[in-house]
């Protein structure tokens, strides 16, 4: 099968990969770049547990194409963190106690910084249409929803560029 080459940022980091025509986003991740922050779970594109943003917008990695992101910047919950510090995200979600198992967390947090992105002040309804594209089936969701409306809270208190 063909290789196809790839080259884009993952986290900040130029990154260049040869993958198989058809890979897919979250296999080029988990099998090529070793980050396994974006989870294997349904790849159908229906539990959002893959969820990772691509030049800022959150995508299902299981069913977007790998050689879709040639040049593009992408971004996972590995890169949450900066300079040895957790995002607001990451202290809100053990604030809130919003992770037991965690499978869904990554997603979960990735789409939560996409909505800072466009929406840095969410209401409760812009956070559960936001999130609602992810299965969680442990917490019942409402930890998650407070965790994601407390870091919108501390990142607005931070000033514009905190997400
Ligand atoms: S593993 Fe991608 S949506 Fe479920
Ligand atoms: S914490 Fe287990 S699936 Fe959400």
């Amino acid at each position: 099968m063909a290789k196809i080459p790839l080259h884009f940022i993952l986290n900040g980091e130029e990154r260049a990969e040869f993958v198989d025509s058809g890979a897919t986003l979250l296999r080029l991740l988990r099998d090529k770049t070793g980050d396994l922050t974006a989870k294997s779970g349904c790849l159908q594109g229906t539990c959002g547990t893959c969820t990772v943003l691509v030049d800022g917008a959150p995508r299902l990695s299981c069913i977007t194409l790998a050689e879709d992101c040639d040049g593009a910047d992408v971004e996972t919950v590995a890169g949450l963190a900066a300079h040895g510090q957790l995002h607001p995200l990451q202290h809100a979600v053990m604030e809130h106690f919003a992770a037991q198992c965690g499978f869904c967390t990554p997603g979960m947090l990735m789409a939560a910084k996409a909505l800072f992105l466009t929406n840095p002040r969410p209401s409760r309804e812009d956070v559960v249409e936001a999130l609602s594209g992810n299965i969680c089936r442990c917490t019942g969701y409402e930890p998650i929803i407070q965790a994601v409306l407390s870091a919108a809270q501390v990142m607005s208190a931070s000033g514009p560029g905190a997400a």
